[in-house]
């Protein structure tokens, strides 16, 4: 039996989910280096970023299957939705060696067809119980916790920066979590991308907003280089500092 723990990557866009997710694969499959320890990272985000910041290419999304599944539904309506999602979600997942990667893409557009995206959140429900760990890569904002595409998370992990407005939407998810049906056991906020000897300042300031900083990962200038350069972030040295800290994370995390 796998784990099945699922951790979301959550906060205001630009904050660093994404880079602080690939770093977190990387370093919880280094925390448990002679495990055979099987991740699944999901890019919830509609436009995707996480497969360049894993360096992994992939085909369609989950949009993709969506789309076309309507579209071959209209021309035949005995079509049993249910049994080609699974199959045809399977097909689109990306396999590196300890982990795979599956691109959710476009949520539902105007012709929104409810059931498909129930199915899809059971599909992905299901999925998770084959891995250790589910990684999400959630889109910016608060959006996809009142569309509760994010379902029964272990631990989400709440992004935050030096902007106040990061702070605000930092506050709101956490209202929001406790509000709606998402069941979220753990919540760790975060703060990123903070210049050295501010680490006291940031956690004074997100204090006014009732906020508790948990982990700080400091500004790192390889990530914005890897990411001008095209590398990607998992390949970031072990000594780099966003590392180092991301490090420090996975270990409260298990
Ligand atoms: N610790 C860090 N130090 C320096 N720069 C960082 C750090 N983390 C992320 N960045 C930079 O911040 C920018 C946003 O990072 P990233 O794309 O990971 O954020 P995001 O929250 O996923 O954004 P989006 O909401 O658009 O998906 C990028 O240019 C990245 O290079
Ligand atoms: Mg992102």
């Amino acid at each position: 039996m796998r784990k099945g723990k699922v951790i979301a990557v959550a906060g205001k866009g630009g904050t660093g989910k994404t880079a602080i997710a690939a770093l977190l694969i990387r370093e919880l499959l280094n925390a448990q280096e002679n495990e055979d320890v099987c991740i699944l990272a999901v890019d919830a985000d509609a436009d995707s970023n996480l497969p360049d910041a894993l360096g992994i290419s992939y085909d369609k999304t989950v949009g993709d299957i969506r789309e076309g599944l309507l579209e071959e539904k209209q021309r035949d309506v005995t079509l049993d939705i249910r049994s080609q999602f699974e199959g045809r979600i399977a097909e689109i997942i990306a396999e590196e060696e300890h982990y795979d990667l599956l691109v959710m893409g476009r949520p539902e557009g105007p012709g929104c067809y409810c059931p498909v995206n129930h199915l899809i959140r059971m599909i992905i429900d299901t999925l998770t119980k084959n891995y250790d760990y589910t990684m999400i890569d959630c889109e910016a904002g608060l959006e996809h916790l009142s569309r509760r595409t994010t379902r029964d998370v272990d631990v989400m992990l709440v992004v935050l920066d030096t902007t106040l407005k990061s702070m605000k939407t930092a506050l709101r998810l956490k209202e929001i979590a406790k509000e709606i049906d998402v069941d979220v056991k753990k919540l760790i906020t975060i703060a990123n991308k903070i210049p050295a000897g501010s680490d006291k300042r940031i956690v004074e300031a997100a204090k006014k907003y009732n906020l508790e900083i948990e982990r700080i990962i400091p500004f790192d200038p390889l990530i914005p280089e890897y990411d001008a350069n095209g590398i990607p972030i998992m390949d970031l040295p072990d000594s780099a500092p966003s590392v180092i800290a991301v490090r420090l994370i996975v270990e409260k995390i298990l």
